[in-house]
């Protein structure tokens, strides 16, 4: 069964760049073929591995509900739908890439919704690794577009508000019921050392700290340059940081 490994938390708190980070690791790790889902509308994880999106989940959705009439003889809607899925899935040479985008104009994505469902289900047995680099709004979540979801990862800025935050996101998540292997907590851009009282305040909260990234020029650089994290140096802080944390989550 594949291992998904979920990223979560408020705009702006590092998970694009935790995604692709975790991603690279598992590469390296020879964890493949591994499939990578961008669950954010304003998609940019694609950017941070270096691949090309051209079609997102949302406007097939659309497509599919505008031309339902159209729906050639003999096939099923499922059947349909899993074959236009299908085609926009991006087939890379270790990983796969599927962009959840939006879907585009009114209409009843319920239907839609739980065939992506069954969709998500059966392509899932063909990787050993999914990554999720979920939006700032959970609506994923909501839509239980994963029906499981092996280990969370709760991005927050170095801040109290930020801890606040996450532990308003973890509690939907239990409201939701989604079955949920481990969470933990992951602070980024934080200055060299954390501060006691922050400490004090995460072990209060009970989510496990899986680790911190430290404020990286190198991080800030490839952004304003657009280069794709997976070009970054293996000898990068972050990068690094980012290998001893995943080496945590899969032991
Ligand atoms: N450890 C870090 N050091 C420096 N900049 C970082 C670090 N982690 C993330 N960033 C930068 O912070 C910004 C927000 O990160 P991003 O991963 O895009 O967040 P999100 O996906 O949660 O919106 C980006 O410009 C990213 O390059
Ligand atoms: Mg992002």
């Amino acid at each position: 069964m594949s291992k998904i490994i979920a990223v979560a938390g408020k705009g702006g708190t590092g998970k694009t760049t935790a995604a692709a980070l975790i991603i690279r690791s598992l590469l390296r790790r020879g964890k493949t073929p591994l499939l990578a889902v961008d669950a954010d509308p304003n998609a940019n994880l694609a950017d941070s591995l270096g691949i090309k999106i051209e079609e997102s989940i949302g406007s097939v959705l659309s497509d599919f509900l505008r031309d339902r009439a159209a729906l050639p003889p003999g096939i099923t809607k499922q059947a349909f739908l899993e074959m236009k899925l299908h085609q926009i899935l991006k087939e890379g040479k270790d990983i796969d890439m599927l962009a959840m985008g939006v879907p585009e104009g009114p209409g009843c994505y319920c239907a839609a919704n739980a065939m992506l469902r069954d969709y998500f289900d059966s392509l899932s047995k063909n990787y050993p690794y999914i990554v999720v680099d979920n939006e700032a709004g959970m609506e994923h979540f909501s839509r239980k577009t994963a029906g499981r979801i092996d280990i969370l990862i709760f991005c927050s800025n170095y801040s109290l508000k930020g801890l606040k935050t996450v532990k308003i996101l973890s509690d939907m998540v239990d409201e939701l019921k989604i079955a949920v292997g481990a969470k933990y907590l992951l602070v980024n851009r934080t200055p060299e050392a954390l501060e006691q009282e922050f400490l004090d305040r995460v072990r209060d909260m009970g989510m496990p700290l899986l680790g911190y990234t430290v404020m990286d020029r190198e991080i800030e650089e490839s952004e304003i340059k657009a280069v794709p994290l997976m070009h970054l140096p293996g000898s990068s802080a972050t990068v690094q940081r980012f290998e001893e944390m995943v080496g945590r989550i899969l032991t």
